[in-house]
């Protein structure tokens, strides 16, 4: 009873690009910087390399599995790999995820717009105080509302019309073009005054800093920026066609998505080192507060290129959340539409809608919404925390257990080696790793935390 008219990514390149679109987005640019210079520097890098390669990417390569062999959404791949059993409750806690993530996700993402156009409009130039910039914006009860209602309404248009064709082609032009300016913009950082003790931070780990919170929030990045954990990788690897290798295609996108994250702390904390008045630990607004001073500082002399710059710089950044974006909005929209049979677009519908009410609630916790608290947390933390510190680690300690100790072996090993036609020893490694590190490694940080 498998669906034969789902829709399936065209080719290798494209589903290694469009699963790296996924992954590279503001997880790399925005919220790795700040974990970084929150959890203090080199030492939570160190950490969070050891969590991609060891813990996120036998998760993702578990999703793939799990998609690829189902060829269904997040909860109705459970219903097909196990059918009976309650294993779809890791599935709808995945759309639960869904929904919570892109919700915070796009009250950035629209920073990143009103960013976007600020700079066009040359509103970020000189003389001007950054940190009263940003703030004044955030904390607007309706400015930021809006601008979060058009960069769902992006999304939406583009999942409406069926991801595959268009994430898969712009993903092949937007990556190299990311990457690139990301070059560019390091070249510049590095060469500003005061670079050097940027670097230090980076670069030299102090292991005293490593405290359980600090390990947590590495695991915590390493799912968000990989985007494992809430089914997003399934519900793409279930348009996968039977040739796609499944554990190289996700060694690729580690590879990227790291490469991508280091790099921008590259660009920003030799920045952030060289302009004074700027905290490390600046928290959300450091990328916004800080990049538009990189821009006045290395380009004061000529505005032009200035203004072209960080117009540039704010577009792609845009670009790479909304990669991502429509990547977190397929895991509802496929949901609806194959569990409910609505049609794609109604299902786009119904969860551009819910983000828009979430995502307004996340956006006014910076302002008028500020002394409401759950948990202690605003809308918009206790959102982030629920999916990159609960949701995310919880149900990839499930997501490998199942892979690893549920699903049949002979089905895991044909998906891992394409049905015996690739090399079996990377796929035993793999299977090591998704039995016996990754479940164990990742509950006994869990409930370390958990308990404490
Ligand atoms: N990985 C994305 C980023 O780094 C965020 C994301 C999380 C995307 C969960 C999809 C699912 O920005």
């Amino acid at each position: 009873m498998q669906n034969t008219n789902r829709g399936s990514f065209g080719g290798k390149l494209g589903i290694i690009l469009a699963s790296a679109g996924s992954a590279v987005g503001l997880g790399n640019i925005w919220r790795f910087p700040t974990e970084v210079g929150r959890n203090g520097g080199a030492a939570f890098i160190l950490v969070y390399l050891c969590f991609v390669f060891f813990l996120a990417m036998p998760v993702m390569v578990s999703e793939f599995v799990i998609g690829r062999a189902s060829k269904a959404n997040t909860v109705d791949s459970y219903h097909r790999l196990a059918p009976g059993k309650p294993w779809f409750i890791v599935g709808y806690l995945g759309v639960l995820g869904g929904f919570l993530v892109l919700s915070f996700y796009s009250v950035v993402a629209g920073w990143t717009l009103h960013y976007t156009i600020a700079s066009l409009l040359r509103q970020l130039t000189s003389g001007r105080d950054y940190g009263e910039f940003f703030n004044n914006f955030v904390s607007n009860p309706w400015q930021p509302i809006v601008y979060v209602a058009l960069f769902l309404l992006f999304t939406h248009f583009i999942v409406a019309r069926g991801v595959q064709a268009g994430i898969e082609r712009y993903s092949k032009i937007m990556m190299p073009a990311l990457l690139a300016i990301i070059l560019i913009l390091m070249t510049c950082s590095l060469s500003m005054p005061g670079s050097r003790e940027g670097l230090r931070f980076l670069l030299h780990p102090d292991f005293s800093k490593v405290t359980a919170s600090v390990v947590l929030s590495a695991m915590g990045q390493a799912f968000f920026s990989l985007s494992v954990g809430i089914g997003c990788l399934a519900t793409y690897a279930s348009y996968f066609q039977r040739d796609v290798p499944l554990v190289s295609s996700a060694f690729s996108v580690c590879f990227i998505d790291t490469l991508v994250a280091i790099l921008s702390g590259f660009i920003i904390f030799p920045a952030v080192f060289s302009v004074s008045g700027v905290e490390v630990d600046a928290g959300p607004g450091l990328v916004f507060i800080t990049l538009p001073n990189v821009f006045n500082m290395a380009f004061g002399d000529v505005p032009v290129v200035g203004y072209l710059f960080s117009g540039l710089f704010y577009i792609l950044l845009l670009l790479a959340a909304l990669t991502s974006s429509i990547s977190m909005h397929e895991i509802d929209t496929a949901f609806l539409h194959e569990k409910f049979h609505l049609s794609r677009p109604h299902a786009a519908s119904v969860v551009t809608a819910v983000c828009l009410v979430l995502g307004a609630a996340c956006s006014l916790s910076f302002g008028s919404w500020e002394d409401v608290r759950i948990f202690g947390m605003g809308f918009f933390e206790l959102f982030d925390f629920l999916t990159a510190k609960f949701i995310m680690p919880l149900c990839s300690i499930f997501i490998s257990i199942f892979v690893g100790w549920v699903l049949d072996r002979k089905l895991v090993r044909s998906e891992l080696t394409n049905d015996n036609t690739l090399h079996i020893r990377a796929a035993r490694f793999f299977v090591f790793l998704i039995r016996w590190v990754a479940p164990f490694g990742m509950s006994i940080i869990f409930l370390n935390e958990l308990l404490s």
